[in-house]
């Protein structure tokens, strides 16, 4: 049942070998996933060899620039995969951003270009996918978006990446209302600290890191490829009475009071 062969899967937010992304994309594609993978475009197309590169050995059938900043990007995509797969049964929303700037001090010093900022690239992005997603899903589908504690809980630094993943989790739930008539699953991996391009802008990520090492039950963090994981079980038959949820892929460090 843990079989995706013959799945269509998406997978945004793949930048480089530590993305969560990263990890998802070569667990759905061990279970047989055929996959296609978005990227974020920049001037000198530096992202877009690096990210060639790695993903080349998993053979992804779709290779998209993706800034989910432009309407034009999530329009071609989603045609893409329309034209050359017909349907889309999985996909990943892998990706966040929040102006280095507003990852450290005070919250109430956010500007609001910078909370705008982090709210449209984090949260509304998932909305937005998956409206285009939707029509898409002709036979069910699975969507699938990474939070972090810091959503529920006050975290050290986190701040307006916090309010952004709060909204997130509750989009999650608006989703899953919406779409669970046809078939449509959508949950959230709240994953623990790992480094990676994105958290190593949020203020003392190592100490958050060494923290959870201490504390967590399973006394470590987690890696990219044990998120891949509990995605790839999220998107498969497996889960297929799991909606509307957040599952704490954290080694434990949730439930833990002090
Ligand atoms: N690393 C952690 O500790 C951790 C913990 C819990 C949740 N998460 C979440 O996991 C997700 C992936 O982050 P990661 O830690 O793997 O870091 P990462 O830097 O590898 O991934 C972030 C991705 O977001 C993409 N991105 C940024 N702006 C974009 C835009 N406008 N359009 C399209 N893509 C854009 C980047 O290109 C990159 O691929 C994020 O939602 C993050 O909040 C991370």
């Amino acid at each position: 049942m843990l079989d995706l062969t013959g799945k269509n899967a998406l997978v945004t937010g793949i930048a480089n070998n530590r993305s969560i992304a990263w990890g998802i994309a070569q667990q759905l594609n061990a279970a047989g996933a055929n996959l296609g993978v978005t990227y974020l475009p920049d001037e000198k197309g530096k992202m877009e060899k690096k990210v060639a590169e790695l993903v080349e050995p998993l053979n992804p059938s779709l290779f998209l620039p993706c800034n989910v900043q432009n309407d034009e990007d999530l329009k071609s995509t989603f045609n893409a995969i329309s034209d050359k797969w017909g349907s889309l049964d999985i996909l990943i929303h892998c990706l966040a951003f929040a102006n280095k700037e507003d990852l450290s001090g005070d919250f109430s010093q956010t500007s609001r270009s910078g909370f705008n900022l982090a709210l449209e690239i984090s949260t509304y992005s998932l909305v937005q996918l998956a409206g285009y997603a939707k029509p898409l899903m002709t036979q069910g589908g699975s969507i699938l978006t990474l939070t972090y504690l810091g959503g529920v809980r006050a975290i050290p630094n986190y701040n307006v990446m916090g309010v952004a993943k709060a909204g997130l989790e509750t989009s999650v739930r608006y989703l899953a209302a919406e779409m669970g008539p046809q078939n449509i699953r959508v949950n959230a991996i709240s994953a623990g600290p790992i480094r990676t391009l994105a958290s190593s802008a949020v203020g003392g990520i190592l100490d958050m890191i060494h923290h959870v090492e201490q504390v967590a039950p399973l006394r470590r963090t987690v890696t990219q490829l044990e998120v891949g994981n509990a995605a790839t079980f999220l998107c498969s038959d497996l889960a297929s009475g799991i909606t509307g949820q957040v599952l704490y892929v954290d080694a434990g460090y949730e439930i833990m009071g002090m």
